[in-house]
């Protein structure tokens, strides 16, 4: 065999986390009981009225492509539920659905962002995001966050970074990894800060359904209650609020003449979501919220239970996540120290030996651009995070 893989494939990383999910399946099959705190879906099944859609889509014939941006009557529930629930007014010419919010993101910065651009990424970071950048040919530029403020921005840091070469900046809040929910006045601010410079905001917003202290913020809405007009792309996501990762709908909704470009690109790409999961998804956005409401407080419980226990280990502190479904501690106590004559340099030496001498999966927070910190998923029952914590509590008493 003769062949050359091409440059993109050697600037890419690979996807960590799902790294860490293959790793756990792996142990399971050697037969090791083996707790998985890395998981970045929901546990719970799809709700039933969901699925009930999803089958009469199938007995009724709605098996085959369905229109580029996605099928009318989806795109129409999609406007729906952005005007009752984020009050923001859109047509379905401004709404385009993909296979996952992963792929709307993807086209997001292949259609806006090419070589010579800069694109602001904020660290912690969602481990997809440089990485969407780069393969738009473009620079992902790190800015800090302030962990003691929810993981807002630091606007200090993006004004010493000031750059006419940035023309975009992607945010996230709730966020994967660290659970921050950004507050009005840093939203506010970043609006004004992009309009001022020209910069497009693209405001993943997959988990605005899980917010559990405050209220979530949608950007747009702010854009537009202060009439601020910065641009703004919102992606959203079926994945998380409805338990349905692997029907792979997500849709952005954002100014018509990006839609249309993002949809061309699309078009060349994959011709159009999924067309069972879209009739699912009608029904997911328009039916019975009930489920929501349910997975919420079930999430909230686990909230609370986890940041708790990972208090309670000494040397460990953990703040109070107010979304999403992830804490986010710091073990930066634990870096240097040693532990069977090694010395753990970085946070993928710490989860290594929580894995090995515990059989627990965790993420190391060095893959997110935060060294000190480790991510767990509480999506998972709660017997599951007592006991992953009490053998983590364990692994670390012989550290010294
Ligand atoms: C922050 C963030 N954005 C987007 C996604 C993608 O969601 P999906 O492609 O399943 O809609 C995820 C999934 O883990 C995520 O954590």
């Amino acid at each position: 065999m003769n062949y050359k893989l091409s440059d993109r494939v050697h600037k890419v990383k690979p996807s960590f986390t799902l790294q860490m999910a293959t790793i756990a399946a792996e142990m399971r099959a050697e037969g090791l009981d083996v707790i998985n705190f890395s998981v970045g879906e929901p546990d719970f099944n799809t709700p039933e009225h969901i699925i009930s859609a999803g089958k009469l889509a199938m007995d009724q014939g709605y098996t085959k492509y369905t229109a580029g941006p996605g099928m009318i009557e989806f795109r129409q529930a999609i406007c729906e539920k952005l005007k009752r629930e984020n009050g923001i007014t859109y047509d379905k010419e401004d709404i385009l659905v993909s296979n996952g919010e992963k792929q709307s993101l993807y086209t997001a910065c292949q259609a806006l962002f090419g070589a010579g651009d800069k694109v602001i990424v904020l660290s912690p970071y969602w481990v997809s995001f440089p990485e969407f950048v780069r393969l738009a040919d473009a620079e992902p530029l790190l800015v800090d966050t302030i962990p003691e403020h929810n993981f807002e921005p630091d606007f200090d840091d993006i004004q010493a970074k000031m750059d006419p070469n940035i023309k975009g900046i992607i945010i996230n809040s709730p966020s994967n990894p660290t659970g921050g929910v950004w507050g009005e006045e840093a939203i506010l601010k970043l609006l004004r800060i992009a309009k001022e410079n020209d910069w497009t905001i693209i405001s993943d917003e997959c988990y605005e359904r899980l917010v559990y202290d405050g209220k979530f913020i949608s950007t747009e809405n702010l854009n537009r209650n202060y009439n601020i007009n910065a641009t703004v792309v919102t992606c959203l996501s079926l994945s998380k609020t409805y338990a349905m990762t692997g029907w792979r709908i997500g849709y952005t909704a954002g100014p018509r003449e990006i839609i249309k470009a993002m949809s061309k690109l699309q078009g060349q790409a994959t011709s159009c979501a999924n067309s069972i999961g879209q009739k699912a998804g009608i029904e997911a956005l328009s039916g019975d919220q009930t489920c929501v409401e349910e997975m919420k407080t079930a999430f909230k419980k686990r909230r609370d239970l986890i940041v708790q226990l990972l208090n309670d280990i000494p040397n460990v502190t953990c703040q109070t996540p107010g979304g999403a479904f992830y804490a986010f501690p710091d073990f930066s106590y634990f870096l240097n120290k040693a532990v069977n004559g090694k010395i753990l340099k970085d946070t993928f030496d710490i989860s290594e030996h929580i894995l090995h001498t515990a059989s627990v999966v965790t993420v190391p927070g060095d893959g997110f651009g935060a060294p000190g910190h480790i991510r767990f998923s509480y999506a998972t029952n709660t017997s599951i995070i007592k006991k992953g914590i009490e053998r983590i509590r364990s692994a670390l008493e012989n550290i010294t």
